[in-house]
């Protein structure tokens, strides 16, 4: 940025709106500027942080009016925290801001011809809404400005989440509000128990110490699971926490651990210890069950999750004779929750141990016109599968944020199935693909559901039809 701009502080500004990803806006001198932090309403001025030719981006620095939609934040960790960034706005006016975002996704990016989007379908709860956290333990805290400039001596570990855009800072966490359940009282008390025996917490710079993170899943059936990573391989230590666990949570159904010694903290090529109960927790939908293993993807808002699938099963609209392709399965979810509606439905996902779940709940579920493989999109769905398999009435495709990649989309164009119901997770990567898949595909319902209260996410489901 130019030497110029840095902190150059602009008065009065008016935030107009929230754009894409969260980031509040307001103008000025023709430049669209970026403020963290504030609501459409505020009256702030603003201290410029970055800036380039065409926008810049700042941070409020004293308030001159208040917007009417701002409401008081309920969680003590708010501001600090990246988790909710929208809890100082009103959940309408949340919900209105998620439904424009995929307005503006597919005005800007899909420029294609749309019917009118939907009215989101709102999240019944908008708090302890999730079914899993992960936790990071650290040894060196988020300290407050207060703190800081009291100059005393401050207990360093902790056991919460990551400062934004710091790889090395945790801010510890006392009451969470996404999860319920036990998720508060395990991360409390094992931190507790920790600090009061003396074990280490990691360092992540130095990559040392024994406790490393923590992931509770929760479900509503009233399962839950508990991972501990550790750092560090002392057997005795890891039994005492593992031990320390289990006394005091016996409602806990499945308590595992991980050695990590790696750099990095994901655990998809490391072993799984079940060190009591079950190896997996179950959740239940219309009756069906859904094995869920410590490696695999489920949707974190369990109820919303109910309501995206039927959504995903009405644009689907099956009669009995269809064969349906889910792709970017997980654990088979999807798949497993039309099945009955189809003549038969083929999954496609890289995670093998979601693929053996996959394959377990249609069997739990006594499903057996279901098909499931395991491997990389791009590299599985070519024309050898096709040869092998039927061909698809209906295509189910619900890829991670960063979208299909291009040969997936093209195997589509290719498959030309009369229906596609594009599910996604993020609007500006769907709205992308349905640009490319225009040529042979209109879109014909779009429809917006949060799954993320208190945040700018937005899951969106998109039917596309063959154009004949
Ligand atoms: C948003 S999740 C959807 C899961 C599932 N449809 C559900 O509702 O539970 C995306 C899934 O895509 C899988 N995935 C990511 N990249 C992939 C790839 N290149 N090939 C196949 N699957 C992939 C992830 O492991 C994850 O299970």
């Amino acid at each position: 940025m130019s030497r110029k701009m840095k902190n150059k502080v602009i008065t009065n500004l008016t935030i107009e709106r929230i754009a894409t990803e969260g980031k509040c806006v307001g103008h000025h001198e023709g430049k669209v500027v970026f403020v963290q932090g504030v609501a459409p309403g505020d009256v702030v001025d603003v201290r410029i942080t970055r800036g380039k030719s065409s926008f810049m981006e700042g941070e409020a620095i004293r308030f001159h009016e208040y917007s009417k939609d701002r409401i008081a934040p309920f969680c003590a960790h708010f501001g600090t925290c990246g988790g909710c960034k929208w809890q100082h706005i009103n959940y309408d006016l949340q919900k209105t801001y998620k439904r424009q975002q995929v307005v503006d996704q597919f005005t800007r990016i899909a420029k294609v011809d749309i019917p009118e989007v939907l009215p989101i379908l709102g999240s019944a709860q908008t708090q302890y809404y999730r079914n899993k956290l992960d936790f990071t333990f650290s040894n060196n805290r988020w300290l407050t400005r207060e703190e800081i400039d009291s100059g005393a001596d401050f207990e360093r570990n902790a056991l919460g989440f990551h400062i934004p855009k710091m790889f090395d800072k945790i801010v510890d966490i006392e009451h969470c509000y996404l999860q319920g359940d036990i998720s508060n009282d395990v991360r409390n008390e094992l931190r507790d128990f920790a600090l009061s025996n003396s074990l280490t917490f990691y360092d992540i710079r130095n990559q040392v110490g024994l406790l490393r993170n923590l992931i509770i899943r929760t479900t509503s059936t009233g399962e839950s699971m508990v991972i501990v990573q550790f750092g560090g391989d002392n057997q005795d230590e890891i039994e005492l926490v593992m031990n320390f666990l289990h006394e005091k949570f016996p409602q806990i159904t499945s308590l595992l651990y991980i050695i990590n010694l790696k750099k990095n903290e994901t655990f998809h090529d490391l072993e799984v210890v079940t060190f009591a109960g079950k190896a997996y927790i179950e959740e239940e939908m219309e009756g069906l069950k859904f094995r869920i293993g410590p490696k695999s993807f489920y949707q974190t808002n369990s109820d919303q999750a109910y309501e995206l699938y039927k959504v995903t099963r009405e644009f689907a609209a099956l009669q009995g004779d269809e064969v349906v392709y889910d792709l970017y399965t997980g654990t088979g979810t999807i798949a497993n929750f039309v099945a009955k509606q189809a003549k038969q439905v083929i999954g496609i996902e890289y995670v093998e141990a979601a693929i053996v779940d996959a394959k377990l709940n249609s069997a739990v579920n006594g499903l057996e016109n279901t098909l499931f493989y395991a491997g990389d999109m791009k590299d599985m769905l070519n024309d050898e599968f096709i040869a092998q398999h039927a061909r698809p009435d209906v295509i189910i495709t619900d890829p991670p944020r960063a979208g299909m990649h291009e040969d997936v989309v093209n195997m589509l164009l290719k498959l030309a199935a009369p229906k596609i119901v594009y599910v996604s997770c993020n609007p500006a990567t769907q709205a992308r693909d349905v640009a490319l898949l225009a040529d042979k595909y209109s879109v014909d319902k779009i429809q917006p559901v949060d799954m993320f209260p208190q945040t700018y996410h937005v899951e969106n489901v998109v039917l596309l039809t063959l154009k004949s």
